[in-house]
């Protein structure tokens, strides 16, 4: 009998490469999906917009682009969340990328509820998008569709503008910590 806990029946082109094996695990529990999934480094967003008069917004990791002709970008929004709802009506929605050194206004936007945009400075334009100051890009976003997905939904965007400062650095977030990009050499992958 195949035994995959212990990596039997799996075919191994790599055995120099064997201690580099990730460990095995039959566990699919939120904390190990966690772990499992924080392995993958994303940046860190804020989604805002101005709801009767406040900014209402949450930090995000799950953005990802998805399309360039439209432009579309992607976030996953836990169907418990409390803000996704306010958010989700609005006719426009900002996202900010977060620079490096934001892990502060990470904090504040994923905290509590009344007072995320009080020490975080913002401002918004004319359809109510809300846009984080030091953040490395702001997009001004519309939202298109929106897919069940588990305990999440996936959120479609359309990016109708965008201010970009493509040198600076973003904010990491990996393994349940924020990072930072370290200095070094970093090749070019081809357009
Ligand atoms: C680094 C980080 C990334 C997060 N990413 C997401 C995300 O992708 N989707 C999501 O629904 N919530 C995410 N959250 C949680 C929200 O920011 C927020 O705390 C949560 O939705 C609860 O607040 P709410 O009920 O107002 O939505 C993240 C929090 C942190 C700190």
């Amino acid at each position: 009998m195949v035994n995959r806990e212990r990596g039997e029946g799996v075919r191994r082109g790599d055995v120099q490469g064997l201690e580099r094996r990730p460990e095995p695990t039959t566990a699919l529990d939120e904390q190990t999906l966690r772990e499992a999934f924080g392995c993958f480094p994303s940046g860190v967003i804020a989604i805002g917009g101005m709801d009767g008069g406040d900014p209402v917004g949450m930090a995000v990791s799950s953005f990802t682009s998805v399309s360039l002709a439209p432009p579309l970008v992607s976030v996953c929004m836990r169907t418990s969340s409390r803000t996704w709802p306010r958010l989700r009506g609005l006719p426009q929605l900002g996202l900010s990328v977060l620079g490096e050194g934001q892990d502060t206004v990470c904090r504040a936007l994923a905290g509590s509820e009344e007072d995320r945009f009080a020490g975080v400075p913002w401002e918004a334009n004319e359809q109510g998008a809300v846009f984080v100051h030091g953040a490395i890009t702001w997009f001004d976003c519309t939202l298109r569709a929106e897919v069940p997905a588990g305990d999440h939904a996936i959120a479609l965007l359309e990016v109708g503008r965008l201010w970009r400062a493509p040198a600076a650095d973003p904010l990491i977030f990996h393994g349940s910590r924020f990072r930072r990009l370290d200095s070094g050499e970093r090749s070019a992958v081809p357009a």
